[in-house]
């Protein structure tokens, strides 16, 4: 068989050598009726392919001409041989050219695509630019990029971005594997609300009424009854929100956690500190190529974080935005705008953009959640912020039956539709806390993006179901 070479890995190293290479057709310059150029594009990698009609190369005017006529990421083959120019090259990533020797049309695309993808890859900064030089070139809208997000995915930075996605999805499961959790799969069909509210997508099951899961919660507490100890799943998560803002998704992947605890719930909290710890230090030390990538379209500062994460209680956040000059209810819940600015706050006196928030009062809290042994108004729960933005929230949880169905019933639950879940609690429970992280929102914050849906694959949002 032929050897085919990935475009990524092509360099110096290869000068010389005859090479096969399969991609998209990202952009063709004719020169002259001999003489062409043909960028070639896989995942984040470029490379410039010369064609010059010649005997010896076995290269025809015709040929040339086949080149230059392509459709824009029309899938081609190119076999030719590696060289190393002059000039460093611009406009590749890939610091070598390919002499072509021969060029085949694998699947032509339609000669014009709903998105330019050269102004999809392109950053704000390059638009600003060439406005000012009097070029006019169009931005592409994020609704016409979700459209047609299969062209859309293709910019490099897109790719960085779910590379990033799938690093993160990996540390957390090597992580928590390395604590000793196992993964579970709880079904995402169940019988009544896991988190309460209206937020619910109902549907029937064998004319039975039924939801789609909030949360994995009463399910990875239910594995705690069946004595698994420490638990975690990877999985999506349904949210009938009508919230219509750039970090709330319809459908979202949860990454979840559930532990026993033996004396206090900060067990739980220091997970996270670790967790957390090993993911930015591995993004940051084995994912140059993406985040520069990324950087490219998308520039942002690297996410400040400390070793050891720092925790606040709610207390100390509500004085400190207090002193900054926010009227705030302390008994209330944080709203988006407070949490930017306690972000600020914290980031400025702490000098970290990673931090724990916790001891919350008990009323803003779901009712599967310990209220504090000293002072029931308070609960010991905990969210954490990137970037003045929640991206995890968990807690200690009711682990006796008799204040569970009390909690519930205070709450506005039907505390039969979640029977079965307050009974395993009878069976003998240990005390247990947990938490819950939305992927997306990880890497939207940890890349400082400024919307959630790009980090969605195919996002579903409150007015999108397709594609
Ligand atoms: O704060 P939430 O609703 O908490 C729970 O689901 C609990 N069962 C977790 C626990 O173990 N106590 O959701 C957890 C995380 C949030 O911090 C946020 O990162 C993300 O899920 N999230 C969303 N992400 C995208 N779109 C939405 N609509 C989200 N709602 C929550």
């Amino acid at each position: 068989g032929r050897v085919w070479t990935d475009i990524g890995d092509l360099g110096e190293a290869d000068a010389g050598r005859s090479v096969l290479i399969r991609g998209a057709a990202q952009a063709m310059r004719p020169v002259s009726k001999k003489m062409a150029f043909l960028v070639m594009r896989q995942s984040m990698s470029t490379v410039q392919c010369v064609l010059v009609a010649t005997a010896e190369a076995g290269v025809s005017t015709q040929m040339v001409r086949f080149a230059t006529s392509l459709s824009k990421e029309s899938i081609v083959d190119v076999e030719g041989v590696v060289s190393v120019p002059k000039e460093p090259l611009k406009a590749t990533t890939q610091q070598v050219e390919i002499q072509v020797r021969k060029v085949y049309c694998i699947n032509r695309a339609i000669p014009t695509l709903p998105i330019n993808l050269e102004d999809a890859a392109r950053s704000e900064a390059e638009f600003e630019k060439a406005e000012q030089a009097g070029e006019k070139l169009v931005r592409v809208l994020q609704d016409t990029r979700l459209n047609y997000r299969a062209i859309d995915l293709r910019t490099p930075a897109n790719q960085a971005i779910f590379r990033i996605q799938c690093q993160v999805e990996n540390k957390f499961r090597e992580f928590l594997s390395s604590k000793q959790f196992i993964g579970i799969h709880s079904p995402k069909l169940i019988g009544g609300s896991s988190e309460g509210g209206a937020a619910v997508f109902k549907l029937q099951y064998n004319g039975q009424p039924a939801c789609l899961a909030q949360s994995p919660q009463l399910y990875k507490q239910m594995s705690i009854c069946g004595g698994f100890g420490r638990v975690f799943e990877v999985g999506p998560v349904f949210r009938a929100e009508n919230s219509n803002t750039h970090r709330h998704l319809c459908e979202f992947i949860g990454l979840d956690a559930e532990m026993e605890i033996k004396e206090h719930y900060f067990e739980v909290c220091d997970i996270i500190d670790g967790l957390f710890v090993a993911i930015f230090k591995h993004l940051n030390e084995n994912c140059q190529k993406e985040l520069e990538t990324i950087n490219r379209q998308y520039p942002f500062e690297p996410l400040k974080y400390l070793e050891k994460t720092l925790k606040l209680t709610y207390a100390e956040g509500i004085q400190m935005l207090k002193d900054a000059g926010t009227e705030i209810d302390p008994m209330g819940d944080l709203n988006t705008e407070s949490e930017k600015k306690l972000g600020r706050l914290v980031k400025e006196k702490y000098g970290t953009e990673f931090f724990i928030l916790y001891r919350y009062p008990l009323a803003v809290r779901p009712f599967y959640t310990m209220p504090c042994y000293d002072d029931p108004s308070y609960s010991n729960s905990f969210d954490v912020f990137i970037r003045g933005e929640e991206i995890i929230s968990g807690a200690q949880r009711v682990h006796t039956p008799e204040l569970l169905r009390k909690r519930a019933i205070e709450c506005g639950i039907d505390a039969s539709t979640i029977a079965s879940y307050i009974e395993s609690f009878s069976y003998g429970a240990p005390p247990h806390g947990g938490f819950g992280v939305g992927l997306e929102r990880v890497v939207m914050l940890f890349c400082a993006l400024n919307n959630i849906r790009k980090t969605s694959l195919f996002p579903r949002d409150p007015q999108r179901l397709a594609p």
